[in-house]
């Protein structure tokens, strides 16, 4: 019987930088609107041709070195992504390509910005059935794409980048201990497409199409539900709020993640964010998240991590992680 462990991560951002000011010069807006109703400050953008895989390769590289693993120890790459850089193949091939792996397989998870998440269940998964042994997982995206940069109600809130984590099989006897994956819980509502969908794609328009969003209808579903799913994952594994070491939400909402924090009685410095710097990255942003604290040493061994993450589908879902 094997458990996934944490043993690499890592974050890559686009260098360019774009300030709400700088935003507010193309529709109308205000530095004020956006830090009040989101905690958003800036975001990264990436350049023309600088590829969802690009800013992936960048991630994963990280997050092998951590590691100290080599591309021909990795089995499986998971990307979870909305903007692949073509319809097909999966951008997972690419950064497959790219590291020089000549063997095991890579594919994307699309389950927008909880698809980091739905990525590392799968990956857990397949670590738990003894099928994989090295996974990289990791949530990439240049959402920038696909925003309507005329649309001040959606364009102001994302950004590009990628997040990264190498999960490693270790036998749950002997020395492990209850250090890894503890469990990955998800859920999806298709009922709710209206809320939240992109206006286009190969099979309907045959276009790549912008993001659609009726934003106070998913900030409703995003606080019941996402409460509820860290509920459920505590309850599963016998622990309650006052276990949590950690929150490491996805970051779409400041105002979002200022409720799970109270809802389950954290203090602000247990809380990860980066929302300021990063805006909402889809699928990047809880490993993004998840990276910074592990890398400034704030998440320690043995501490116990809540990752959370919602967006269109609806889709949602939470992982428990004993560092
Ligand atoms: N600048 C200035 N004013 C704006 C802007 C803007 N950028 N955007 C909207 N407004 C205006 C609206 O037009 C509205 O004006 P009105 O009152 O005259 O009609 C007013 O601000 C209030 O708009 P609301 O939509 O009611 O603002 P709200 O407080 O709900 O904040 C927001 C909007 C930030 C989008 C919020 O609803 C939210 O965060 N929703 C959840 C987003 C989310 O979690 N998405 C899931 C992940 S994304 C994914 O999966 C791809």
């Amino acid at each position: 019987i094997y458990r996934s462990r944490l043993v690499g991560w890592g974050g890559f951002l686009p260098a360019r930088v774009v300030t709400n000011a700088e935003l507010a010069q193309r529709v109308d807006t205000t530095d004020e609107w956006i830090v009040q109703r989101t905690g958003i400050r800036q975001r990264h953008i990436a350049e023309e041709g600088q590829l969802t895989s690009d800013l992936a390769l960048g991630a994963a590289r990280k997050a092998m070195a951590v590691a100290g693993k080599t591309a021909d120890e990795i089995d499986l790459v998971i990307v979870a992504t909305t903007t692949p850089d073509e319809t097909f193949p999966a951008t997972a091939t690419k950064v497959q390509a790219a590291l020089g792996m000549t063997r095991g397989a890579a594919f994307d998870v699309q389950a927008v910005c909880a698809g980091f998440i739905y990525a590392l269940a799968v990956a857990d998964n397949f670590i738990k059935a003894g099928q994989a042994r090295n996974v990289l997982v990791i949530g990439a995206e240049t959402f920038s794409r696909i925003l309507d940069w005329e649309d001040r109600s959606t364009c102001v809130l994302f950004g590009d980048g990628a997040g990264a984590v190498l999960l490693t099989a270790e036998q749950t006897e002997g020395k492990s201990g209850d250090r890894g994956l503890l469990s990955t819980h998800l859920h999806s509502d298709g009922r709710e497409h209206d809320a939240l969908y992109v206006d286009g794609g190969p099979s309907s328009t045959r276009t790549v199409g912008h993001v659609r969003m009726v934003g106070q209808h998913v900030y409703k579903h995003a606080v019941t539900k996402l409460g509820a799913v860290i509920e459920e994952a505590l309850e599963a594994n016998g622990l309650n709020a006052s276990d949590i070491d950690w929150l490491v939400p996805h970051q779409a909402n400041k105002r979002i993640i200022d409720s799970m924090r109270q809802r389950f009685g954290l203090d602000e410095d247990k809380v990860v964010l980066c929302i300021d710097r990063h805006a909402n990255t889809s699928a990047a942003s809880v490993p993004l998240a998840l990276a910074e604290a592990m890398e400034d040493g704030r998440i320690k061994q043995g501490d116990l991590v809540v990752l959370e993450a919602i967006g269109g589908g609806l889709a949602w879902g939470a992982g428990l992680l004993r560092v």
